[in-house]
C-alpha cells in the first residue's frame, strides 16, 4: 500500500452508496456476493463502516441486528485492488467493536471463506440455527435451494461458547433471535 494512502476505517454516509453498489455488485456478477439495489443500500447505509483509502471506498462490511443479542456480519468486500492489505480484516474488527458496544452477544456470518473468519475467531456452526430473519435475504437469492455458504459463528461474551450461544432455542422459538429452520412437509388437504 503506498505510504500516503493510510486506510480510514469510518461509518458509510449516504453519499458512498454509489461506490458501495459498484464494489458489491462487481462481486455479485461473479456468485460472490448478494447483489444489493440503490434503495437497499441507502435504507440500510446506517449498518455500513466503509475502509477508505485516499478518499476512495476500498472495502465495505456491513452489522445488522438480529434482535437484542445477535448480528449478522454481511457485504464484506475489499476492492479488488486493496486485498491483502488488512482492510477485510480492520473492517470485522470494527464491526465487531460495534456489536460490542451495542450489547451484542453473538456475530455470525454466511460465507464461502470460512478460513478468513477463523482468523478472526469465529466457528463453523450449524447453518439450520440461523437468526429468524435472515430468510428474508434467502429467499430472494438464487442459490436458495443449493445454498452452499458456510455459517461462522463468534460469542462476544467470555466464558459463551459457540454451541452454548446456540443452545436453548425450540424450533420456531425466536427468543435470542435465533430459529430452527422447520422443515416444510408439502399439505394433504381434507377431501
Ligand atoms: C474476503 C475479503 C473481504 C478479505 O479482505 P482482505 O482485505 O483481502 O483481507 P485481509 O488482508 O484483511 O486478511 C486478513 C487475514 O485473512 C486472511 N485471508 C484473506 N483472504 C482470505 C481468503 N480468501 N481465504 C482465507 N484467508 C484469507 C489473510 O491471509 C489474513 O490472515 P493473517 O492476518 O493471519 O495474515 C476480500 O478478499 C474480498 O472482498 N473478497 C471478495 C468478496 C467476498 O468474498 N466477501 C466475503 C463475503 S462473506
Amino acid at each position: 500500500m503506498p505510504e500516503n494512502s493510510t486506510p480510514l476505517i469510518r461509518k458509510a454516509l449516504l453519499t458512498d452508496v454509489g461506490p458501495l453498489l459498484r464494489l458489491i455488485n462487481g462481486y455479485a456478477e461473479q456468485g460472490i456476493m448478494l447483489p444489493r439495489t440503490e434503495f437497499e443500500l441507502a435504507e440500510n447505509i446506517r449498518d455500513f463502516t466503509v475502509a477508505a483509502v485516499g478518499g476512495e471506498v476500498a472495502g465495505c462490511g456491513a452489522l445488522h441486528f438480529y434482535g437484542p443479542r445477535s448480528a449478522e456480519v454481511r457485504s464484506l468486500a475489499v476492492h479488488p485492488q486493496w486485498k491483502g492489505h488488512g482492510l477485510g480484516r480492520k473492517l470485522v474488527e470494527a464491526l465487531e467493536a460495534e456489536a460490542r458496544e451495542h450489547g451484542i452477544e453473538s456475530l455470525f456470518a454466511f460465507t464461502y471463506i470460512p478460513d478468513f473468519f477463523a482468523r478472526l475467531g469465529f466457528a463453523e456452526v450449524d447453518r439450520r440455527r440461523l437468526p429468524s430473519k435472515v430468510w428474508k435475504d434467502c429467499l430472494r437469492c438464487p442459490k436458495l435451494q443449493c445454498c452452499d455458504e458456510i455459517a461462522m459463528q463468534k460469542a462476544l461474551v467470555a466464558g459463551l461458547g459457540a454451541e452454548e450461544a446456540l443452545q436453548g432455542q425450540e424450533a420456531g422459538d425466536a427468543g435470542n433471535g435465533f430459529l430452527i429452520v422447520p422443515t416444510v412437509k408439502p399439505a394433504v388437504m381434507p377431501r
